[in-house]
């Protein structure tokens, strides 16, 4: 019998990886999609030279979209729950495009270097799921490695994090002495076991064995030193509780090396067991604060993401759909607030590797709309056209430059290029009030260069960037609309409108924002800016 979709909806698990560059998530994503069944082998998600964070791989993802694309949302099924795998870019220059794709996850799992403990792109990660109250399962890698003591890396996540981190496990060495991990639960043991072959071949073995198989897993000294540690973690460290979790004060952690599939089943059954469903979400229905969840029986959702060009051929744009309630059913008619209708006939799924079409999606999933620009991150959609979720922000660039083309002839066509950029939240477009200048705003240098890469390839125009003499941008806001107007006129040399026309000011240095906002306290100057 068919599940509800409030039932399918509990089914699923979505959720997102944050780690440092070259802490394992790329091997962990291979891992995980490999232990719940969904590729055969190991090696599949990216080929290898992609690994390398330069610029000029970067692009090469890029434009090999097929790749990219499929990275982007994994789903695999595991134990009859749907486990919907969001990649995050690792770059901090893409940390908005970061923000939004954490918008769409209910959970995260924190990839650490077991040598290396929290990085600073992990400590930005967490920031961001903190803002948005996400629990985090902390996944310590690399445990075939030389490591940290366990104790200090479980130290550190509570000092640098300010959250309770309870060991689910506790390793048995690290390195060549790696023996395995211990269930602090169930006191069963997690084997690390290195299995060479007659022809010198080098395997990694892990099963779970009872108390009574210690003694074949390791030495009576390691054994011991197990005992003694286990017990003082029991004693030192919290016990794992699932309320706390759920509510962002106590990271579980698992230990694991995930090039050898080791802690990788134990990492999934915790995402399977402790994890969250399809949270409910902040919205306004009709205007009005009204929380939407899988229980609402309309389909409604979110778009988070817009990547354009994926196919080659077609200049199209993927929207990616998080759903949040309701069974969708290809074909159906969404519309967004501002009544906009999208028939949504070729719905896209990414299973594993491969892109299907969707007949069926439920609240925790993520479809990809194809369209033409109709859509944009933030945009809500729903069947009633009633609903507009929250919280999908814009944020206030920190580079500003001012673009134009070689050709002044050609400058209609820079436009359009930049506004399908601004579209899909690569970079922004600034209009200032006076004058016909374009001004470009990222928050990472790397997102200017993918802009003017993409610009020169896609739309073939040479683009020259030229620095402004802009600093920063604010949004403006105000509940008394004559001061805002008048605020507007006597300013209009600082003035600029967003690709969808709200007001924006630039200003040339900080001290300037703060000097100009204080003169006029009945305006609001954000660094972000929501759909609604
Ligand atoms: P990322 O996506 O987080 O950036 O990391 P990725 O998975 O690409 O892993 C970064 C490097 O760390 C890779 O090395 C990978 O093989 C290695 N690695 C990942 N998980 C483990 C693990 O559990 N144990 C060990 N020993 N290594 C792991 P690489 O690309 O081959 O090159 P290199 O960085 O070693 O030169």
């Amino acid at each position: 019998m068919a599940l509800t979709p409030e039932a399918e909806a509990a089914r699923r698990r979505t959720f997102a990886i944050i780690a440092h560059p070259d802490a394992g998530k790329t091997t962990l994503t291979e891992n995980l999609l490999l232990a719940g069944g969904a590729i055969r082998m190991a090696g599949a998600v990216k080929a290898r030279g992609e690994r390398r964070r330069t610029m000029s791989d970067w692009m090469k993802i890029e434009r090999d979209r097929g790749i990219s694309v499929s990275a982007s949302v994994m789903t695999f099924e595991y134990e009859n729950c749907v486990f919907n795998l969001l990649d995050t870019p690792g770059h901090e220059d893409f940390s908005e495009d970061t923000y939004r794709t954490l918008t769409a996850a209910d959970s995260a799992i924190m990839v650490l270097d077991a040598a290396k403990g929290i990085e600073p792109q992990t400590l930005k990660l967490f920031e961001v799921c903190r803002l948005r109250d996400i629990p985090i399962i902390t996944y310590i890698n690399k445990m075939d490695r030389e490591a940290q003591d366990p104790f200090q890396l479980l130290d550190e996540i509570e000092q640098k994090l300010a959250m309770t981190a309870s060991p689910l496990y506790w390793p048995q060495g690290s390195g060549e002495r790696l023996r395995g991990m211990k269930d602090l639960r169930t006191g069963e043991f997690v084997t690390y076991q290195r299995i060479v072959a007659h022809d010198g071949s080098v395997d990694f073995k892990t099963e779970r064995v009872g108390a009574d198989r210690f003694d074949e897993m390791m030495s009576a000294d390691e054994k011991i030193e197990l005992e003694e540690q286990a017990e003082m973690a029991a004693g030192v460290c919290k016990p794992y509780d699932h309320q706390s979790y759920r509510e962002g004060h106590m990271t579980p952690v698992v230990f694991g090396s995930a090039l050898r599939h080791f802690g990788v089943k134990e990492l999934l059954d915790t995402i399977l067991l402790e994890a969250p469903a399809p949270r409910v979400q902040k919205a306004k229905v009709k205007g009005n604060p009204t929380p939407v969840g899988p229980e609402n029986k309309e389909v409604t959702g979110f778009v988070f993401k817009i990547q354009a060009n994926m196919d080659p051929n077609h200049r199209d744009r993927i929207a990616f759909f998080r759903m949040v309630s309701g069974r969708f059913q290809r074909g159906m008619r969404l519309k967004t607030v501002a009544g906009k209708q999208i028939g949504i006939t070729s719905p896209v799924m990414f299973m594993a590797q491969d892109r299907e079409i969707a007949d069926e999606a439920f609240g925790g999933d993520v479809i990809g709309i194809p369209n033409h620009g109709a859509l944009r991150v933030g945009d809500a959609l729903s069947e009633s056209g009633n609903v507009q979720f929250q919280g999908i922000p814009n944020f206030a660039p920190e580079i500003l430059r001012r673009v134009r083309t070689k050709d002044p002839m050609k400058s209609k066509h820079l436009r359009k290029a930049l506004e399908g950029l601004a579209e899909e939240g690569v970079t922004q477009l600034f209009t200032p009030e006076i004058g016909s200048d374009m001004i470009v705003g990222a928050v990472g240098q790397l997102q200017i260069e993918v802009m003017a890469e993409r610009i020169a390839t896609e739309n073939n125009l040479e683009v020259l960037f030229e620095a402004s003499p802009w600093a920063a941008a604010r949004w403006l806001a105000s509940e008394d609309a004559p001061k805002l107007n008048a605020f507007l006129e006597s300013n209009r040399s600082a003035v600029a409108k967003d690709l969808d026309g709200a007001p924006v000011y630039l200003a040339k240095n900080a001290w300037d924002v703060g000097y100009v906002s204080e003169r006029n306290p009945a305006i609001r100057f954000t660094k972000t800016k929501e759909r609604v």
